[in-house]
């Protein structure tokens, strides 16, 4: 089939990779002319496992090309994905004008049937502001049709997550655009949950809310276990039996990040509200999540009563593990509070510290370290805020001998207490006893 993709930003790159994997003709097609150029090279401008290799492997066979032309774009596609970005206005809606940019801009020049279909994750009634909008702007009137089919990839496994979806939901209007998305994703074992799209609009909301809502309760959880003397890991395991609750987003840690659980999460309340429905347990969820870091930085505060001039090394900054992405990454606010309060900074990330240093230049009071040793060298307390596999198996021998005091501030329970103790380390994890042998 022939399809385009419209923003090939983090989901719409995997998307248009992905669908020419499966044997289709794909554009890819962004108005950012730079990444534009990056594609046509073979090369990414994002980290994200074995997307360099099956984005050269399609170009090759020549089933995937990109262009900046959006006309080029919408002439080539029976299908037109939209994947553009929809972030957080300052009162937590939606901003959807880029949404709406691109509709506009299809109906204008689309000279045969189309169908539209938006993967960008939207608020509810969205694709029925979009078939008002097509109509108005239908110079030629052309067969337009939307249809939605919310994305549910996670980054740093988002090409696993493509051929091994849960679940393919498909919104749609009528029989044609049903048939037409079931073709186009022939090859993936995956069920169809297949309604209308202002359900498909919700499910997506909805889904990542409760994981979000997951992970708040479990920091709740981890609150409690802090007060207590108790164990959240276990807690979280005994729940996780239950096939009812399960055991996955029940790592409590510093908080969920990037682009997508805090803007959702706000969405999805403004759109109750604007219901006139009581959807408070979203802002709780949120008002958990951003009390995370400050929770974290009291850590730090019992280590050491003062922060000024001393030297903090902070051990992962993306939002997650495997991925360069830092949209709303803890670890910027905890280094923009730590800078403010005087701190020296020694950072270090596998693969975002190229986008950091665009916010956070280097200077005398912020170093970007070379590996997690060179980041220790000094160092008065180790804050760990990203999981990735490198901290994982890290030589506490060597640690011992580069830091200047033995402090461990675990954001993700990386660490085994008892083995930090055994090291001698001053030990504070999340939701356990904290170690401090002083
Ligand atoms: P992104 O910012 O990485 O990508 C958006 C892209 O759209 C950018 O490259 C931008 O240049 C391009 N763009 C904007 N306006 C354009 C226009 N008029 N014409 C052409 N290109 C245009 O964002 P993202 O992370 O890929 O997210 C996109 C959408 O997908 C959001 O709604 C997000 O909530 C949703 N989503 C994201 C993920 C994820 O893991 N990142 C997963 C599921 C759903
Ligand atoms: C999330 C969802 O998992 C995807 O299904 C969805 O498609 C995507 O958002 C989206 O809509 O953009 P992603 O943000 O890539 O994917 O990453 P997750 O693995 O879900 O992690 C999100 C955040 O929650 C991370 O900061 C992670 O550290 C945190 N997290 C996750 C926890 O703190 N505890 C957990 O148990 C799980």
């Amino acid at each position: 089939m022939r399809v385009s993709v419209i923003g090939v930003g983090y989901v719409g790159i995997i998307t248009a990779v992905s669908l020419a994997e499966l044997g289709h003709n794909v554009v890819g097609m962004d108005d950012n002319k730079e990444k534009v150029e990056y594609y046509k090279r073979g090369e990414s401008p994002i980290y994200e496992e074995g997307l360099e290799e099956a984005l050269k492997r399609n170009i090759n066979n020549g089933r995937l090309s990109f262009t900046s032309d959006i006309k080029e774009a919408i002439e080539h596609g029976e299908i037109i994905f939209i994947c553009v970005g929809t972030p957080s206005r300052p009162d937590g809606k939606a901003d959807l004008s880029y949404v709406e940019r691109v509709a506009r801009e299809i109906a204008k020049n689309a000279k045969d049937y189309k169908l539209i279909v938006e993967k960008s994750t939207v608020p509810v009634k969205t694709s029925q502001q979009i078939i008002k909008t097509i109509n108005l702007y239908n110079k030629h009137g052309v067969e337009l049709e939307v249809a939605s089919n919310p994305e549910f990839l996670r980054e740093g496994t988002a090409l696993y997550d493509f051929f091994n979806a849960d679940r393919i939901v498909i919104g749609v209007s009528s029989k044609k655009a049903e048939n037409m998305l079931k073709e186009l994703y022939k090859g993936i074992d995956a069920p169809f949950v297949v309604t209308d799209p202002n359900t498909a609009e919700i499910i997506k909301h909805a889904s990542n809310s409760f994981l979000a809502m997951k992970i708040s309760y479990i920091n709740m959880v981890a609150d409690l276990c802090e007060a207590t003397g108790a164990d959240v890991e276990k807690v979280a395991e005994g729940m996780g039996y239950d096939k009812r609750i399960g055991k996955d987003f029940l790592r409590a840690g510093i908080g969920y990040g990037g682009s997508c659980f805090p803007k959702d999460v706000r969405a999805f309340s403004q759109i109750g509200k604007e219901n006139g429905l009581d959807f408070s347990l979203l802002d709780n969820v949120d008002r958990i999540n951003r009390d995370r870091i400050e929770r974290f930085i009291t850590k730090l505060k019992k280590a050491h009563w003062v922060f000024k001039d001393k030297i903090f090394t902070l051990w992962g900054l993306a939002f997650k593990p495997g991925t360069d992405d830092i949209r709303e990454a803890p670890a910027l606010k905890v280094m923009e509070k730590l800078l403010e309060e005087g701190a020296i900074l020694r950072v270090y990330d596998p693969r975002a510290m190229d986008n950091v240093k665009k916010k956070f230049p280097p200077s005398e009071k912020l170093y970007y370290a070379k590996d997690p040793y060179d980041a220790a060298e000094g160092s008065e307390a180790i804050l760990l805020i990203t999981e990735w596999e490198e901290f994982k198996n890290i030589n506490f021998e060597k640690i011992k001998k580069i830091v200047m005091t033995n402090v461990i501030i675990d954001g993700r329970n990386l660490y085994d207490s008892e083995r930090m103790k055994a090291e001698g380390f001053i030990y504070y994890p999340v939701g356990k006893p904290e170690v401090d042998i002083r």
